[in-house]
């Protein structure tokens, strides 16, 4: 890898630099910020003018992305190659999403045959359980799907089948992920077995969550149809061994590649819950969306770049700013999963401590990422953003438009977007809340006494993307301007974004834990494990 060492120098220095200065004073000194710090393409638009940065510090962390071989490490991406190192797979969600003509190579082999033949048995089927041409064993029209999945089997078609819901007129999609049975036993209530079709979404169609979700999800079904209860469940997955074996006919079964992560499979026969949802049609304009946003990726140059741009953003919020975390403030109630998506997407893929080569990173890496829509937000955990002894940056989401408000709510929405974002970028002065606390009539002791509370430090960064209207195609443009800024932050990093073995750990402990929780001898768990499962054995 390129020694980077002088671009992060160069960086750290434009930090040092504006750590003297704050955001009122770079607006003062430059009445063109909002049109030298702001980007757009594709109908999106992203200003990231009340971000601490400057004209000479987005020279430095452009010169970064370069050094960094952020440019070549695409080209790798796109074109096929392993580039996830550590479990010897090619990264391609691209393809899933290609226009048609396209063609991607893995080891000499032009994957998009494939994609193309999924893609389009996934959205017929997905077509015949919308028409009831796919019936239920009595004839009737499916009315309820439930998607069984976690993590990327569940994420993305459960954030997007909400936020495209004016869109969707389909079946109704509930989603179970949880092991806990509370989450099946509360979704099933209400529910007919005799019309709902089960999908089960796993990638590796082993994850212990699903499949004992899909066990019992089977019972009820065949508690109420009998041996004809397999025609209720269809499959999406990798292993298409295990889905045989699960007893799922072929013709339901819907598979994807290893060179698919988890969490950026929504675009794959994973989607077929939004699939059902929205129909064809809508789910084709999500993909064109994403292909989009792909293109832009691809073809621009790295300074107009816009998820390059956000990525940079992030790397100075998190590396020259120190902040350990980022707030995503959709205001949009329809994006309300949209921060609990990326915060598998982002941190799952960027929360790593060694870098490509197994050596310790040298800087910090993903931050951790929290989020609830605006502006419900905004009364709850914006005392802290505002006047926290942390600042916490914040990306807001807004749509110019939406024909599905209520009268004069939109307005109000957007109002109070723009007001947080100024308020946190510009806060309030000591002396100005003296000011005004004086022009009241209030006593100067009372004065005193109560402006330090109401004062706003302010400089604090955010950056609002705009979208025209949240419909499936700028859906599918905002996942892949995510994605693609995790990916270049990754390379900046240094870091495989496309592992997580973070994850594993746990997992191997709790099939450990689970045959000992009602007997069995607990000698070799620490005193603490012991200690609970002891008490959890006796406990009323
Ligand atoms: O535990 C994390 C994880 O492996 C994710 O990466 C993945 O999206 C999720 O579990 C579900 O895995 P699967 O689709 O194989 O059931």
């Amino acid at each position: 890898m390129t020694d980077t060492t002088a671009a992060w120098t160069a960086v750290h220095a434009a930090a040092d630099r504006l750590r003297e200065t704050n955001l009122r004073a770079l607006f003062a000194k430059d009445s063109d910020r909002f049109a030298r710090m702001s980007a757009t393409s594709g109908g999106l638009l992203i200003d990231f003018s009340k971000e601490k940065i400057d004209a000479g510090a987005m020279d430095a962390l452009i010169a970064l992305a370069e050094t960094a071989g952020v440019a070549d490490r695409r080209a790798a991406m796109v074109s096929g190659e392993a580039i996830n190192t550590t479990e010897g797979r090619a990264v391609l969600h691209t393809a899933l999403r290609a226009p048609a003509g396209s063609s991607v190579l893995i080891d000499g082999q032009d994957v998009m045959p494939d994609v193309i033949v999924e893609r389009d048995r996934m959205l017929a089927f997905a077509e015949d359980v919308r028409t009831g041409r796919y019936a239920t064993v009595s004839g009737q029209q499916f009315t309820d799907v439930i998607n069984i999945g976690i993590g990327g089997s569940d994420l993305g078609p459960a954030m997007a089948v909400p936020a495209l819901a004016p869109h969707c007129d389909g079946p109704a999609v509930h989603f179970v992920s949880n092991i806990d049975g509370a989450h099946m036993t509360d979704t099933l209530k209400g529910l007919d077995p005799a019309t709902t079709l089960i999908v089960v979404a796993s990638k590796t169609f082993t994850t212990m969550e699903t499949m004992t979700n899909a066990r019992s999800a089977r019972a009820w079904l065949e508690t109420a149809l009998g041996e004809r209860a397999g025609a209720h469940v269809a499959a999406v997955s990798t292993n298409l061994a295990a889905t045989k074996a699960f007893g799922i006919d072929d013709t339901r079964v819907f598979g994807f590649w290893d060179w698919v992560g988890g969490r950026y499979s929504m675009w794959s026969v994973i989607g077929l819950p939004l699939a059902i949802a929205l129909g064809a049609e809508g789910f084709r304009a999500f993909l064109d969306g994403g292909a989009d946003m792909d293109r832009h990726f691809v073809e621009t140059p790295l300074a107009e770049n816009l998820p390059v741009l956000l990525a940079l953003v992030g790397i100075w919020r998190r590396n020259a700013m120190g902040c350990p975390s980022v707030a995503v403030l959709p205001y949009d109630q329809r994006l309300a999963r949209f921060p609990a998506y990326l915060q598998q997407l982002d941190m799952e893929s960027n929360g790593k401590r060694v870098a490509l080569d197994g050596t310790p990173v040298a800087t910090a890496t993903g931050p951790a990422i929290f989020g609830e829509p605006g502006t419900n937000s905004q009364h709850s955990f914006f005392q802290l953003l505002h006047q926290g002894t942390d600042v916490i940056p914040a990306d807001f989401l807004l749509a110019v438009r939406n024909p599905t408000s209520q009268p004069g709510h939109h307005a109000l929405l957007t109002a109070s977007v723009l007001a947080q974002a100024a308020a946190l970028a510009f806060g309030k002065t000591e002396d100005e809340v003296r000011a005004d606390l004086a022009a009241e009539g209030i006593a100067a002791d009372e004065v005193d006494r109560l402006a330090p509370h109401k004062t706003f430090p302010g400089d604090r960064p955010s950056t609002l993307i705009l979208y025209p209207e949240l419909t499936p195609y700028v859906l599918g443009q905002l996942i892949a301007l995510w994605e693609h800024k995790i990916f270049v932050q990754g390379t900046i990093w240094g870091i495989n974004s496309f592992d997580q073995w973070g994850v594993e750990l746990g997992k191997v402990l709790t099939k450990e834990i689970a045959p000992l929780l009602d007997d069995g001898d607990l000698e070799r768990l620490d005193s603490s494990t012991r200690g609970l499962i002891l008490h959890l054995r006796t406990a009323e």
